[in-house]
């Protein structure tokens, strides 16, 4: 098969109608930070079975199209007695594997308060076995801060191109990327900013892109949502977010993407499903699926009934389908 179909098939998968993508992919650092949330130690073994009880959910195939995983997940297997890894057993349940690549967002030299994201060098070796372990795609996020004077040109320029190398090194090696530029919630900003500043960003992604003769049907972008800083007092209602995003996205993204999968940055649970159900509600006409890629907007409350205990399992599980099954029928508008 052609590299051009390889690509479409998989973006094709990891997009299609009524599911949705799974993000597991949180650095040992953040994983860290979550389990502390409910005192549980960050270990190599309570990593495993916190991933092994996500992936493990009772009907999540039929809602995710596809997890993504953080190396070190990517290698690991799961807990029962045949000790399947990761990846094949995820493809077994007809879900495709993808691996986060980019090494995180570091300090953006001569510019306070803003990020890059590092992980180029070496990247072609490191896609190259990834492929080999049966990555199926991969991810890049990239993170925009808004505050007084900020983002600067250099920031969003600076990110979009290495977001631009990475796609390439991608679809070199038949991955599909999932291009992620994030636009923080973090902020007292309003919605009006917020479009200022994902306009500039996505205005400035695909101009990289376009540099680096990307094939758009072979990526999907992952965006966040056009909304109001989270400590914003007058913040917009669920009608001004979905609108203000889809034509944000209409004006600013090709026709041909293979897909747009949101991330949920931050918003509560309530607010990712509505947001994306009002959204596919009101525009059946859109020319790519707009789903969601969510990492704490489904984890979060199956974490929260885990608490690294065995016992709690199943129950956790239950929540994290629940979860999936609701922001599945979000992305149909069916909520
Ligand atoms: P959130 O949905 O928690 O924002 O995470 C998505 C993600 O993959 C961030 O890179």
């Amino acid at each position: 098969m052609k590299y051009k179909e390889l690509l479409i098939e998989t973006a094709s998968k990891m997009v299609k109608k009524g599911k949705g993508i799974l993000a597991a992919d949180e650095s040992n650092p953040t994983c860290g930070k979550r389990f502390e949330s409910i005192g549980v130690d960050s270990t190599f073994e309570n990593r495993n079975e916190y991933r092994d009880m996500l992936m493990g959910a009772d009907e999540i195939e039929n809602y995710i199209s596809g997890v993504i995983m953080f190396d070190e997940t990517f290698r690991q297997s799961t807990t029962c007695d045949d000790k399947i890894k990761f990846p094949e057993y995820l493809s077994s349940k007809g879900i495709v594997p993808g691996i986060k690549v980019d090494k995180g967002a570091k300090d953006l030299a001569g510019f306070q308060n803003e990020k890059i994201t590092e992980g180029l060098d070496g990247l072609r070796e490191r896609l190259k076995n990834y492929a080999l372990l049966g990555a199926k795609f991969c991810k890049w996020r990239a993170v925009i801060t808004i505050n007084e004077g900020i983002p600067s040109e250099a920031c969003i320029l600076s990110n979009a191109h290495a977001l631009a190398r990475y796609a390439s090194l991608c679809q070199e090696n038949n991955l599909v990327p999932i291009v992620e530029p994030e636009v923080l919630i973090n902020g007292e900003h309003s919605i009006e900013v917020c479009d200022t500043v994902t306009r500039a960003t996505l205005k400035c992604l695909f101009e990289q892109l376009d540099l680096f003769n990307i094939y758009y049907e072979g990526i999907i972008l992952k965006p966040s949502m056009v909304i109001s800083g989270d400590k914003n007092k007058k913040r917009a209602d669920v009608n001004t977010v979905a609108e203000m995003t889809i034509n944000c996205l209409k004006e600013m993204c090709p026709q041909k993407l293979g897909g747009i999968a949101f991330l949920s940055g931050g918003q509560t649970d309530e607010e990712s499903t509505s947001h994306l159900n009002k959204m596919n509600k009101d525009n059946s006409d859109l020319p790519w699926r707009v789903t969601f890629s969510y990492a704490r907007a489904i984890q979060q409350s199956a974490l929260n009934i885990w608490v690294g205990k065995d016992s709690n399992i199943k129950e956790a599980q239950l929540m994290l389908s629940g979860r999936a099954k609701l922001c599945s029928a979000a992305s149909v508008g069916e909520l």
